[in-house]
């Protein structure tokens, strides 16, 4: 006799659609914001972090319990990330680089998960991505109910501009410095709601972030039609620039913003984030960026019962109208390893000294590398050093590069080159040295550096000498 004949419990199913779970989602998610919760049992012992941090062929002594000790750079990257070390790769705020032991998990869950199907997709998945959950929101100092795993940032910043729901005679805001898709994104919204879109012009050059704080709060007390949306990058793209997001809440608040939204894309990992503590109503951020996980893992956070509410799947599927986690922990069926991967990946965070010491690596050495290459070329930061983590952006020496006025095709003829002939990976981006960038008179390359826990000094010395040794014709 089965365990639920002798209960004599016959519940139906107990979550959306046909899928064989004891608990709901909804349940589940609740219960891990409480102490009752009790993490479930790996369903093989070589699933289990600390089985597959053991098994990696790794240089941590794992005897040690002070793992400070472990040397970032060059050695480490080896160790433990897949990257040729052939390239200078110093682009990792493009789109991350993937771990070992992040590989590894995936591919063990995705396994797994072949062994039965089934079994693993309606019995077992959505209890281990709540187990996922509780450890992300541990992190991010978030409830466990109020976070979704997405495939990729994109994927929720389409979810915060809908559920918004912009209306006519309504602006949304946002700043030109933000991201390009989220523009495209906010002005469908705008154009489909008759919401009215302002792009502020940041003006440059920033010596503070008092600066840009000052120049939206200028906009914002001249804006006569209620704000429906205020949209704040936390790091900037193209420009490298960390913006005081808190702050930035707080003002839009004042000046009656009904929602505010976080593109923290760069965020986790390069940050060190106490996400409920901006006030926003959404952060989303990647994880496959700074936090080195598989590509397509991502992390919305919603600010409390009524953004949970108001935040709908923009894929529906069988978890529609049974609530935000149902309706997020399952989009069609699809490889959900990258998801299950990040508790393992935390753990190995943890292992080689946690987050804020690889973060304080990372600080460190891009300050060393921002020295280092605008002495080698007599030139300066686009940004002020304090408003930037683990990227920068950095003037090149007008010498060496192509004559004329800055253009794009200048950009891209320099990184072309630096791709082609010294195998340096990086990007060279156009920004206003002032003014801004409608104003396209004073434009400027610059080199955007990423500073990872796999780079060293080295790296940027080798970009130095490359674009010192960059001839062009007239
Ligand atoms: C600021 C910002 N927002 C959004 C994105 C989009 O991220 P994804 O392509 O992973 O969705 C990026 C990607 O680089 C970004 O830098």
């Amino acid at each position: 006799m089965s365990n639920l004949e002798k209960k004599n419990e016959y519940t139906g199913y107990r979550g959306f659609g046909s899928f064989m779970m004891e608990e709901s989602v909804e349940e589940l998610v609740y219960k891990a914001d409480t102490n009752e919760y009790i993490e479930p049992e790996y369903p093989l012992f070589s699933l289990k972090p600390e089985t597959i941090f053991l098994s990696l062929n790794s240089s941590i002594n794992t005897n040690n319990n002070n793992n400070n000790n472990i040397l970032f750079g060059h050695t480490f990257g080896k160790n433990n990330f897949f990257l040729d070390d052939t390239w200078v790769f110093i682009n990792h705020g493009a789109f991350g680089a993937t771990c070992r032991i992040a590989m590894e998990a995936s591919r063990r869950w995705r396994e797994y998960a072949e062994m039965q199907p089934l079994k693993f997709i309606d019995r077992e998945l959505f209890i281990q991505l709540v187990r996922t959950q509780y450890h992300v929101s541990k992190l991010l100092h978030t409830r466990v109910a109020d976070i979704a795993i997405l495939p990729n940032a994109t994927y929720g910043l389409n979810v915060a501009i809908k559920a918004s729901n912009l209306q006519a005679g309504e602006v949304a805001i946002m700043l030109d410095i933000g991201y390009g898709s989220v523009k495209k994104i906010l002005g469908e919204a705008c154009i489909l709601s008759g919401a009215r879109l302002i792009l502020i012009s940041v003006q440059f050059p920033i010596e503070t972030a008092q600066d840009i704080v000052k120049q939206v709060k200028d906009i914002l007390s001249t804006i006569k039609e209620p704000i429906g949306l205020c949209v704040f990058d936390h790091i900037t793209s193209n420009s490298a620039l960390v913006l005081p997001v808190k702050e930035l809440v707080t003002l839009s608040r004042t000046f009656g913003a009904r929602h505010v939204l976080i593109d923290g894309a760069h965020g986790i990992a390069s940050q060190e984030l106490d996400i409920p503590s901006f006030g926003a109503d959404w952060y989303i951020s990647n994880a496959h960026k700074w936090l080195c996980s598989t590509k397509g893992v991502a992390i919305m956070h919603v600010s409390g019962e009524n953004i949970r509410k108001c935040t709908r799947s923009i894929i529906i599927s069988h978890g529609y109208g049974s609530g935000f986690s149902s309706e997020f922990s399952w989009d069609g069926c699809r490889d959900y390893s990258g998801a299950l991967a990040l508790t393992p990946l935390l753990y190995w965070w943890n292992s080689v000294g946690g987050l804020a010491r690889a973060r304080t690596y990372c600080t460190s050495l891009l300050q060393e590398a921002i020295s280092l290459l605008t002495k080698r070329w007599s030139t300066k930061t686009h940004g002020p050093l304090n408003m930037y983590g683990t990227m920068a952006c950095i003037e090149l020496p007008s010498r060496n590069i192509p004559k004329g006025p800055t253009n794009s095709a200048h950009a891209k003829a320099i990184q072309d080159r630096l791709y082609a002939e010294y195998k340096i990976e990086v990007p060279i981006k156009v920004l206003p040295a002032s003014g801004t960038i409608a104003g396209a008179e004073n434009l400027r390359l610059y080199v955007r550096i990423s500073a990872a826990t796999y780079n060293e000094l080295d790296d940027y010395e080798k970009l130095a000498n490359a674009i010192c040794s960059m001839q062009w014709d007239e």
